[in-house]
């Protein structure tokens, strides 16, 4: 792990009277941490923190976000930059190695992905069993688990080989995947993976290619969805990447650890907010309609809340976002869909909205969900696949967190405490007592 990490001051905390020092650690940029692994220990006391608002639970060299900046970078390069300037795999590269590639590493590494496109021949009897109107992500929480039954030579963790050979696979494998979801969905064949297109390319021919007719990839439209890629890809320790992490604290296989993660971000709040905020558009409907709706999501008896809006982190825009929106006029323009009324709508409710004194307090500004679905259903795709898209992107995020955790000695399995609040000890009474 980097030489950045030090333990150079000292905090002091009192509690219940006591007087105990505690290290204070500092990274490289962003907020120092106390460190309290000999907290209860040394007081009696664990920390309480539901959804971790305030706790770190690792060290990572791979993200870094700064929420009151509205800040992204990927090994220390700003995502605005790496989403114009680089392809989404030079990104992965970027992500598990720490570097971005050079010509040759970026060659290779793009053989290696490709050469592990395609998927054994008997996961295509696992679809059989999924009924064609099943979300999309319900079947890739099951196809991507059943990765685990393939590919024994990359499932050995403590063997860096092998966790390199599974990261490239999962990278490699979940387009494949996600675009069976998709054709199963429809009814239609499944279209194997290209060698000669790239990543975005050969994801959007699996996706809409027919076995009767030739297909072309738009290359302008199969860049955006690169960079759609790039913008999803990592996000530091978000519920989906820690729910991996932890998984992997266990030593589990490294495709299940994937699948929970799947699991995970398919939640509204999380990654399903992009399938939630198109939805939400749909319902208001109209640019008159919104004031209702930002009511709605201003009154607190009401569990409504504004899809693509807030973030755990970002209390200022998220920089992702504003690539999005760019994206989303560029594709609506390309389609020839300038007065899309969705995108007239979202753009409306985002003026009134950060204009609002509610969402101004609360510094909640539109998120990287708020744009894509709008963006994504333009270049083709139905609402169901939009979270699927996600995961696509964060797989390279997941894997290459998972790998660092597993490279980190400082890491073990992790094992929350709590506060119980539930009975003292107490003793059965027989039932006919009772
Ligand atoms: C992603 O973590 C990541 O990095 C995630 C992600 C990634 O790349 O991995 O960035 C991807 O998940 C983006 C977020 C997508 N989710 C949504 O767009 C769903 C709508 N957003 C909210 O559900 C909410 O903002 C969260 C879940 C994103 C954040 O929730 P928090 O941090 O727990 O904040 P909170 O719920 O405590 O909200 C703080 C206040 C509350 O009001 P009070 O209780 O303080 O009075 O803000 C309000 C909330 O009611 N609020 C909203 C709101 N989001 C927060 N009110 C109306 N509409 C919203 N969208």
């Amino acid at each position: 792990m980097s030489t950045q990490d030090t333990s150079a001051k000292a905090g002091q905390l009192a509690i219940n009277g006591e007087n105990t020092q505690m290290p204070v650690r500092s990274g490289t940029i962003g907020p120092d941490v106390v460190d309290i692994t000999s907290l209860y220990k040394a007081t009696g006391c664990f920390t309480y923190d539901p959804g971790f608002t305030s706790t770190a639970n690792c060290r990572s060299k791979i993200t870094y976000i700064d929420g009151d900046k509205g800040t992204l970078l990927y090994r220390g390069y700003p995502i605005e930059q790496l989403s114009e300037k680089s392809s989404f795999l030079e990104v992965c590269y970027l992500l598990l190695n720490g570097e971005l590639p050079n010509s040759g590493q970026f060659d290779q590494f793009e053989r290696t992905i490709t050469n592990h496109t395609m998927v054994h021949e008997q996961m295509m009897r696992f679809f059989t069993g999924y009924r064609r109107d099943a979300h999309p992500m319900a079947i890739m929480v099951g196809t991507v688990g059943a990765l685990s039954a393939f590919y024994h030579d990359s499932t050995d963790i403590n063997d860096p080989a092998q966790r390199i050979l599974a990261s490239h696979r999962m990278i490699a494998k979940m387009p494949t995947i996600a675009a069976m979801a998709f054709k199963y969905s429809l009814g239609q064949p499944f279209i194997y993976p290209r060698n000669e297109l790239d990543y975005a390319s050969n994801f959007m021919r699996m996706c809409f290619a027919l076995p009767c007719e030739d297909y072309r990839v738009d290359p302008i439209v199969s860049r955006a969805l690169d960079r759609i890629f790039i913008l999803h890809a990592d996000h530091e320790q978000n519920a989906s990447t820690s729910t991996v992490r932890l998984a992997g604290s266990s030593g589990a296989n490294p495709f299940a650890c994937v699948a929970a993660g799947i699991a995970c971000l398919w939640g509204p709040a999380h990654g399903g907010a992009n399938e939630a905020a198109l939805n939400m558009l749909e319902e208001i409907g109209s640019v008159e309609r919104i004031p209702e709706y930002i009511a709605k999501a201003k009154d607190k008896d009401d569990p409504f809340r504004l899809m693509g809006f807030g973030h755990r982190v970002y209390k200022n825009y998220d920089p992702r976002a504003r690539v999005m929106q760019k994206t989303c006029h560029e594709i609506l323009d390309l389609m020839g869909v300038k007065d899309e009324p969705l995108l007239k709508i979202a753009m409306e409710l985002e003026r009134i909205a950060l204009q609002d004194e509610y969402f101004v307090e609360k510094r909640l500004y539109p998120n990287v969900d708020f744009y894509s679905g709008i963006t994504l259903r333009a270049i083709g795709f139905p609402v169901a696949m939009f979270t699927v898209l996600f995961a696509v992107a964060r797989t390279v995020g997941w894997i290459a967190q998972w790998k660092e955790m597993i490279e980190d000695p400082e890491q073990r399995i992790g094992r929350p405490r709590q506060l119980y609040i539930g009975d003292d000890k107490r003793d059965v009474l027989p039932l006919e007592q009772r």
